[in-house]
């Protein structure tokens, strides 16, 4: 590390600095604004399906209706995933995290897809398709394994959103409730280069396989400072329990320097646009279950840190509260994220086969230098 361009671009966490070219999503944090591949995500969340988003973040164009229905077809073809993995999964201590299961089960999916070890076009998009399918039948059903109950097998005449609602309850979503979690899976999608795209996409730069650089994405998602932050909300909200104790309680937080679950953003300076989609359903669900109270809260904590700290709501503050109220439980919030975020993967992770860059950043180093090596016995 020498020139003084790098060590300021390590200093501040490569923040700012151009690591791949891409045009799959773009963030632009100062007005709010995202777009997959030219589109405005509220363009997506108001029009679109989370089968139509995958098939653009994997071929820049929105499709026809031929094209839709094949990948529908693919996709729907694929949802289940190897017996084989299933069962390793029951296998598994039940008190095991379930992004750690997810890991360990989408990476043993490898086995089952020799084809899916090339990376060229043909081989790799065939990869993105089994995992598309098949990464909500597995975070279903280790939700089901866990808690003692069969694993429903998937239905195919169900899309991605319903079919993952379907294999969780055991019972199919109602129209309202399947079309909200699908634009849920919209919303989450892609997020340009954060931590689990820029990881996978990392991987992907030394032509490790599709499987592989997946894996290495849920690791990196499960952190609390990224997609683990939805578990994280929603077990604040349980903390705090009512609407009454939601000013001590972040009084409490920010006094401690303890950081608000769903609150603030490296990129967004104001309102996440995918935000404000979740707070209005997280409204609807309040109103829809009678249930105001996990809603108010998060509404009085939004103001509080607002008022405070100029701080906003990101994508997770607001889809603790719907999820919750929708009757999924806890344990596989962030799995849903992976469920969503799986289309940003493949899709950073093809773009970077198809012109694989060299991604090599430097450390700076802040080491000793010129020690001499002393022998054991002499330390
Ligand atoms: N609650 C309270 N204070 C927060 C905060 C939060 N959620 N997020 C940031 N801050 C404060 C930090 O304590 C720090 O204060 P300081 O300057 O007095 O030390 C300042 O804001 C900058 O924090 P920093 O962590 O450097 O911000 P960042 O832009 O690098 O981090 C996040 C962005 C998302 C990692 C951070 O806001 C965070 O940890 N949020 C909570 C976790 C979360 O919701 N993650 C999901 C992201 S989509």
């Amino acid at each position: 590390m020498s020139t003084a361009t790098e060590s300021t671009a390590a200093a501040a966490g490569l923040r700012g600095v151009v690591a791949a070219q891409s045009s799959i999503g773009d963030v632009n944090g100062e007005e709010g604004i995202l777009i997959y591949q030219g589109y405005n995500i509220h363009d997506l969340a108001e029009h679109s399906t989370f089968e139509e988003v995958i098939y653009l973040l994997w071929h820049g164009r929105l499709p026809n209706a031929g094209e839709l229905a094949a990948l529908n077809s693919e996709i729907r073809a694929s949802y289940e995933a190897p017996a084989e993995v299933i069962a390793l999964m029951k296998q598994f201590p039940k008190d095991a995290d379930p992004m750690d299961v997810l890991r360990t089960a989408v990476s043993s999916l490898d086995f089952f897809d020799k084809a899916g070890h090339g990376t060229d076009r043909v081989n790799a998009m065939s990869a993105a398709v089994k995992l598309t399918a098949q990464i909500g039948t597995l975070a279903a059903a280790w939700d089901r394994i866990r808690n003692g109950k069969n694993v429903v097998a998937p239905d195919h005449s169900l899309n991605i959103a319903e079919n993952f609602l379907y294999m969780l309850r055991g019972t199919r979503a109602d129209a309202d409730e399947a079309h909200m979690f699908d634009v849920c899976l919209i919303l989450h999608a892609d997020q340009e280069l954060n931590a689990s795209q820029f990881t996978t996409r990392f991987a992907a730069r030394t032509l490790a396989d599709m499987y592989g650089c997946v894996t290495a994405g849920i690791a990196a998602l499960a952190g609390p400072l990224h997609g683990g932050a939805n578990t994280a909300v929603m077990k604040m909200l349980i903390e705090i329990g009512d609407l009454d104790k939601a000013d001590a309680w972040v009084d409490t937080a920010l006094a401690e320097h303890r950081k608000i679950m769903g609150i603030g953003h490296a990129v967004y300076k104001t309102e996440d646009p995918r935000a404000t989609w979740l707070r209005k359903y997280s409204k609807h669900m309040a109103e829809k279950t009678g249930t105001s109270k996990w809603f108010d809260m998060s509404q009085r904590i939004e103001q509080l840190m607002h008022e405070k700290k100029g701080m906003f709501p990101n994508v997770d503050f607001y889809s603790a509260s719907t999820y919750y109220m929708m009757g999924i439980p806890l344990d596989p919030f962030t799995p849903i994220f992976a469920v969503s975020r799986i289309s940003g993967w493949t899709g950073h992770i093809l773009e970077q086969y198809a012109n694989n860059k060299l991604i090599r950043p430097r450390a700076e180093y802040i080491g000793a230098r010129d020690l001499k090596y002393v022998p054991i016995g002499g330390r």
